[in-house]
């Protein structure tokens, strides 16, 4: 390793037009034309010299060991500054775990950065130096294509989970990039790559928090999002760029810009050339430019007739080459590729990780009883979902669909028998055919039960990939009416990257198992769960809505003047409330059910008044009711009675998973802290107002009981 004085001597040997191109970042393909990498906008690299390219200080995407050695071996060749490579290591990287808002819906941040572990333990021995995650935007609109990436819509959960990623990576032995900041999920319409407007008060109740939640875990990038926040462009935004990151959070690792987002500040309308695109962004010290080329073609220039310094420069090359030290790369550049272990993933070992995983990420909705069902049922598994192999969603690196469990797989190796099965219908999402309808229906005449494997495509939700209307495909709904018209039990089960609209189909299922998608064990994962094998567990980290016109859609919503029980349509004039449906959603952030039942008493506080400094413990006593061991969640909630600016109906603080026996029951007590009531206040403070507050216990945001609390001064 070098020192930092080294390190300063390197800077101090190279020249100007070394430096700008430690700050460029292309394409692996760009580095070694022969190899493949994932391009999701344009490449921007047409200009560029052989001499540009030999230079550059890292490269991105790209597929596996032999083409990071093609990469190292093709840039060593002409540079002694090793080549930094960065991958979108997003939910598992051979091994693919669920979409990492399923991942939240495990309410299990032990479970997360183990699966962040595996995942850069195979990217690293593939040649990964930097993943680009976790995303730690805040999402609300189920529109958008990339709340799948995301952990959901509360800010305490996503920051739990975004800290978990971060552990996770670093312990695994690569580093890890947070994004996309900021506010990147408050697009407007839940369309990707739109405008962002959010109030100062909202980004820091909000937005913020996830972000500001990995600061403690060291990551070592930040990438800046696409999106113009409050009319500027985020790679022009001074005050989120210097004044919020590297000031008052102290943030002094490297900034990435997203994928091309440098050069479209042009046609943000915000920059009129490559060169202002240049002076800005680097004047707001985005380390690194992704993909675009702007630094390369017009830095020195913009340093020559003073717009840029120098020292400014220098900074940013000590940022890249400091991490490239920290990974040992100056050392040996091919550090931690190992080709043996490449090859032998996805290992069993890791299979049984990505599995566990999916048992404790599908919601299980609703249940009339028909699960968990015995192994001897008559049943038939169809629809378009029931023998897909891709059930990993977007974002997978080099997980292969092909290597995936099916669920028709899952189930029949558990059950040891084959069971019947039709597609139905296409899994495309504008699909219209209806011919294939009558042969799932005679497929399924003679089952007990049926099973139906509906939603949306892998490609249907992620980058780009966002919809107007949520609802399952109605050549789906088709086909379930027609199975249902059968009068049989009749099981959904639910792939999808985001929550979506089962209104048109829900009163004729049984029970909804929602899959999300659940990666390369999801079929076996799936099998044992509809079998009892494991029981469902997990809790939604993201409301359901009923309808779209309800998106954007989070339960910790702040206070109205005319609010209206969510619960009912009565009195719906003159109140914040909809003339056709209800405020609630249809299955409410922290809900999810198992296969038994658990009672929780009404909450208790140790006393009625806090201090600050001191701590108060709310408890409750959760009883198993039903007759199978189970594992609930018990989430602590608080809302602000008064406060000097509008406060939340509710906020998430605190959870535990507690697992019970049949008839067992546990106290579960929960530290009140004063940190707890915190809050930006009218004053610009980060400071709890004295006062009254509700402490709530439940096991989801809509359904909890209440203790008065009140705040002392001192
Ligand atoms: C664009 C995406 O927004 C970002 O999340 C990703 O890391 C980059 N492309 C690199 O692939």
């Amino acid at each position: 390793m070098l020192s930092e004085q080294q390190l300063d001597e390197r800077i101090a040997r190279m020249t100007l037009t070394d430096k700008v191109r430690q700050l460029a970042q292309v394409t692996v393909s760009t580095v070694c034309a022969d190899r493949d990498a994932a391009i999701t906008g344009s490449t921007g690299s047409e200009g560029l010299t052989q001499a540009d390219v030999d230079g550059v200080g890292s490269a991105l995407n790209f597929t596996g060991a032999q083409a990071a050695l093609s990469a190292h071996r093709a840039h060593n060749r002409n540079s002694d500054v090793p080549l930094l490579l960065m991958q979108d290591v997003i939910h598992g990287y051979r091994t693919i775990y669920p979409v990492n808002l399923a991942m939240a819906c495990t309410f299990d941040p032990d479970l997360v950065e183990e699966c962040a572990v595996m995942a850069a333990d195979e990217a690293r021995a593939n040649g990964v130096h930097v993943t680009f995650s976790p995303m730690a935007d805040l999402v609300r609109d189920a529109r958008w294509g990339r709340v799948m990436e995301s952990s959901g819509e509360d800010p305490y959960l996503s920051g739990v989970m975004s800290q978990a990623y971060v552990r996770g990576y670093h312990k695994g032995g690569i580093a890890c990039c947070v994004k996309h900041f900021a506010a990147y999920g408050a697009a407007e319409g839940g369309r990707d790559y739109n405008t962002t407007d959010v109030s100062e008060h909202t980004l820091r109740e909000y937005y913020l928090r996830g972000y500001e939640a990995c600061m403690a875990e060291k990551p070592d990038m930040v990438m800046t999002s696409f999106n113009a926040l409050n009319g500027i462009p985020v790679n022009g935004h001074r005050e989120l760029l210097i004044d919020l990151l590297r000031e008052e959070w102290g943030f002094d690792g490297l900034v990435i810009s997203d994928y091309n987002a440098v050069l479209e500040m042009i046609s943000h309308g915000y920059a009129a050339t490559e060169k202002d695109c240049a002076e800005i962004a680097l004047n707001n010290e985005v380390d690194i430019e992704m993909v675009s080329t702007c630094y390369v073609h017009h830095l020195e220039e913009l340093v020559h007739e003073g717009r840029v310094q120098e020292e400014t420069v220098d900074r940013m090359v000590k940022r890249v080459l400091r991490l490239k030290n920290s990974l040992g790369l100056f050392d040996d550049p091919e550090t931690g590729i190992d080709e043996d272990k490449a090859q032998q993933l996805p290992t069993a070992e890791h299979r049984a990780l990505v599995r566990r995983a999916a048992e404790k990420s599908c919601v299980l909705l609703k249940n009339d009883g028909v699960l968990p069902m015995a192994k001897d049922t008559a049943v038939a598994f169809v629809g378009p979902f029931a023998d897909e192999k891709n059930l990993i969603g977007a974002w997978c690196c080099l997980g292969r669909a092909e290597e995936s469990v099916t669920v028709l797989e899952g189930v029949e190796k558990l059950l040891g028998r084959s069971v019947p099965t039709a597609a139905g219908c296409s899994a495309e999402l504008l699909a219209t055919d209806e011919s294939l309808i009558p042969q799932a229906v005679e497929a399924a005449k003679d089952a007990e039960v049926i099973v139906a494997c509906v939603g949306e495509m892998a490609q249907d939700s992620g980058e780009g990939a966002s919809r107007a209307d949520i609802a399952l495909p109605m050549v789906q709904c088709k086909l379930i009416h027609a199975l249902s018209a059968l009068g049989r039990k009749l099981v959904l089960v639910v792939f999808g990257g985001r929550p979506q609209v089962l209104a048109e189909v829900e009163q004729e299922a049984d029970a909804i198992l929602y899959a999300w998608q659940p990666g390369t064990e999801g079929g076996s994962a799936i099998a044992n769960l509809l079998y009892g094998e494991a029981a469902p567990s997990a809790k939604l980290a993201m409301s359901f809505p009923r309808t779209v016109g309800q998106c954007p859609l989070y339960y910790n919503a702040f206070r109205t003047g005319r609010p209206r029980n969510p619960d009912t349509m009565e009195n719906s004039r003159f109140v914040s409330a909809y003339r056709d449906t209800l405020n609630a959603p249809a299955y409410p952030f922290g809900f999810g059910l198992t296969y038994t039942t658990f009672a929780l008493g009404q909450v208790a506080l140790s006393a009625d008044t806090l201090r600050p400094g001191e701590t108060v413990q709310a408890r409750a006593t959760l009883r198993n009711t039903g007759d199978r061991p189970g594992e609930e969640t018990v989430q602590l909630y608080i809302r602000d009675r008064f406060a000097s600016c509008v406060r939340p109906v509710k906020e998430l603080k605190a959870f535990r998973k507690v697992a019970l026996a049949p008839g067992e029951e546990a106290e579960v007590v929960f530290d009140v802290t004063e940190n707890m009531l915190k809050f930006h206040t009218a004053k610009g403070a980060f400071a709890a107002e004295p006062g009254a507050f509700d402490i709530m216990l439940g096991l989801n945001s809509a359904d909890t009981t209440s203790a008065e609390l009140t705040l002392l001064a001192e």
